[in-house]
């Protein structure tokens, strides 16, 4: 079942001028964590803002959760973290909570016993009583998502989560993230940090100026199709010549080699000729790449006009 879908999601701002989302269309499952990259200004926050019913979309249509989006029906299962996110600076971290989670249809005496425990799992158990203006950035970011949290949704929105917190912070909301999804909740990300998109996501599609450029597991990209690392005990020159002798593409990096070859026949082909002249091959690996390196790729590379 797809939580969220959307159909040819088309929106512009500035009567027309800004065309913030363009012909979007894409299918996340139950389940999973997704993360939406790309640059400033591609389009990231008004694709949940649409998803949400914060904006109109100029055409398209979309569901979440099974529920078209001009009807709210479904607002009460999602927990939404906006970017750059405020919150009534004189209220203590325990009264936000409470508003909030009244505000998502929560009963009271429910939110008075969940409170403490959301305040417990960011890591904040012992400042419910504080007033939010004391709170650092990475606080605040941690609140976010308590509150995000706090009507206990099947689908979670969050733009830039971890946006100021610290690196052990960062892999505790990691962690907490994939504990929801393994509880069954399906997460949408938006985040810039590739580093930790690459160690969570599920699946990631790549947006900018408004148009889908990639979709697909982190697998998926960060594999380089039909490159492998070759490492020699001995034989270098013997790789060397038989690359050569076959005209396969061979780069040094690091101390080891990296092949290119058309198939697997081909890498047999040559490693069986590297065996038949005793080379001693120590390992082959399939060559990745960083999910950043696969982001700037695309985004440099394929170049939508410009809105
Ligand atoms: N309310 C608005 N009125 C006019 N233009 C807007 C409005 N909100 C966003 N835009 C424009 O729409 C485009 C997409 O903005 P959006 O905030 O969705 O990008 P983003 O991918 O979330 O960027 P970032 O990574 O910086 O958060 C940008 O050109 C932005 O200037
Ligand atoms: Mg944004």
């Amino acid at each position: 079942m797809y939580v969220v879908e959307t159909d040819n999601l088309t929106k512009y701002y500035s009567r027309g001028k800004i065309k913030a989302l363009e012909d979007f269309t894409l299918q996340v499952e139950k389940g999973k964590i997704f993360s939406l990259l790309g640059p400033n200004g591609a389009g990231k926050t008004t694709l949940i803002k649409v998803l949400l019913g914060i904006v109109f979309p100029t055409r398209g249509s979309a569901r979440i959760l099974g529920e078209d989006i001009s009807n709210p029906g479904a607002h009460s299962r999602i927990g939404y973290l906006a970017e750059n996110h405020r919150f009534p600076e004189f209220l203590t971290a325990n009264q936000v909570l409470f508003y909030y989670g009244k505000m998502s249809g929560v009963e009271p005496a429910l939110l008075k016993e969940r409170i403490p425990q959301l305040l417990k799992l960011v890591k904040l158990e012992n400042w419910g009583d504080t007033k939010i203006r004391k709170f650092s950035k990475g606080m605040m970011q941690r609140m976010g998502l308590a509150q995000a949290l706090s009507n206990d949704p099947d689908l979670l929105f969050l733009d830039e989560p971890t946006d100021g917190i610290d690196p052990v912070g960062r892999r505790e909301i990691r962690d907490l993230l994939k504990n929801l999804r393994d509880r069954g909740k399906t997460i949408f990300l938006n985040s810039h940090l590739l580093s930790e998109v690459e160690r969570v996501s599920d699946e990631v599609a790549i947006l900018k100026n408004g148009r889908l450029l990639q979709k697909g597991t982190v697998e998926d990209m960060v594999s380089v199709k039909q490159q492998f690392t070759l490492q020699l005990a001995e034989g270098y020159d013997l790789l060397q010549a038989l690359c050569a002798e076959l005209a396969l593409p061979l780069v040094s990096q690091n101390g080891s080699f990296i092949v290119s070859v058309r198939d697997d026949a081909q890498l047999n082909h040559l490693i069986d000729k590297l065996r038949e002249r005793q080379a001693l091959i120590r390992g082959i690996v399939p060559r990745k790449i960083t999910l950043e390196d696969f982001f700037i790729e695309v985004v440099e590379e394929k170049e939508v006009a410009a809105p």
